[in-house]
């Protein structure tokens, strides 16, 4: 028999050492949309919450956002960047295909030599990733993991195609995932419906070239919708009761901000008590996919309205289609 081979093992558990974000500085309100869609202040807020998004200016490139929101994530965990030895990007809208954007960040970070490497699960990404690292900690294949969700999605967007052109954002925010004495991130209920795929989806880029622009997002938004207000509620419920927390054990509710209406279905599914502090972040960010649930988690500890120590459910969904959540203690 051959011989028996080392294997590592890590922390009992891991946790959200910090989080922090970097919105796009360009306010673009929805008066500014009716210019270039035929529709209302009213009619957008009315079906999905926002009153305004935030566009990255020429400057504000993917990887410089990322190395904002990444800055000071590492700053607030108390470490430096030689104590990183992972980083996970999630992103949909890097237009640059290689090297990844995780060794651009760690690169521009001064992280000396992390396993690096970027994952695309749109919406879901940040909870994907954040699984993962939960994984590699606990399984001693890395310390403290950096994640990032971070999306340029302006850039992707037909101006001229008033079913989707409103909904989307630009920004990133970033987390440090570290060792815990205590159990601090619950089980992930992940997964996806690869038989929705063209639920919502862009041209590869050979396709997209003869039309002098870059790939843009089409969207069933109906389709979307269904599945986030009936299935997604499911995994909502399922995220809660694998963690071993009642309604009334939740202190906070981040879903992915896609639409005020579907995360007003997910909270009547979920029976949460009104003390419950639910994310609305979409109201001045619209979507921003994998950027959206730590942007939001970020807010909410910002403004108060959350505290360190408070048990979160983060929900995310999308393109794919795909899932993920888990219960989280907010760092
Ligand atoms: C996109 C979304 C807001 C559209 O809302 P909807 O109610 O499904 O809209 P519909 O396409 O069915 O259109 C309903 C009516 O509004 C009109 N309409 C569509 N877009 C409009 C706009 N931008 N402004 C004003 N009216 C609009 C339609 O013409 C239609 O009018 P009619 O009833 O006279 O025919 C909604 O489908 C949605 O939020 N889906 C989920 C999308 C999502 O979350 N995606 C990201 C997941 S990661």
């Amino acid at each position: 028999m051959s011989a028996p081979i080392k294997v590592s093992t890590g922390a009992k558990y891991a946790r959200l050492m910090s989080v922090a974000g970097y919105r796009g500085s360009r306010v673009v309100d929805n008066a500014e949309m009716c210019t270039y869609i035929d529709s209302s202040d009213e009619w957008i807020q009315q079906r999905t919450g926002i009153a305004e998004r935030r566009w990255a200016t020429e400057e504000e490139t993917p990887a410089f956002m990322c190395v904002q929101a990444a800055t000071k994530a590492i700053e607030r965990a108390g470490l430096g960047a030689s104590d990183i030895d992972a980083v996970i990007v999630s992103t949909v809208s890097n237009f640059r295909q290689y090297p990844s954007l995780a060794c651009e960040v760690a690169r521009a970070l001064g992280i000396p030599a992390p396993a690096a490497y970027d994952i695309r699960a749109a919406c879901a990404g940040f909870c994907y990733a954040l699984s993962q690292a939960d994984g590699l900690i606990r399984t001693g294949s890395a310390h403290h993991v950096l994640i990032i969700g971070m999306e340029l999605l302006s850039k992707q967007i037909d101006l001229t195609d008033r079913g989707t052109a409103f909904l989307f954002g630009d920004g990133a925010g970033a987390a440090v995932v570290g060792p815990s004495e205590t159990p601090a991130i619950g089980p992930a209920v992940w997964g996806s419906d690869p038989s929705q795929d063209d639920a919502i989806w862009t041209e590869d880029w050979f396709d997209a070239l003869g039309t002098g622009r870059p790939p843009v997002v089409h969207m069933n938004g109906r389709a979307v919708y269904l599945w986030g207000t009936t299935f997604i509620a499911e995994k909502a419920v399922e995220a809660l009761d694998k963690a071993g927390l009642a309604p009334e054990q939740l202190d906070v509710f981040i879903p992915h901000q896609a639409n005020n209406r579907i995360t007003d279905a997910l909270l009547r599914r979920l029976h949460l008590p009104e003390t419950v502090t639910v994310s609305r972040d979409i109201r001045h960010m619209g979507n921003v996919s994998a950027a959206s649930i730590p942007l939001a988690m970020d807010a909410l500890l910002e403004s108060g309205e959350a505290k360190s120590g408070d048990n979160a459910l983060i929900i995310g969904f999308g393109a794919g289609l795909v899932f993920a959540g888990q219960v989280v203690v907010l760092p």
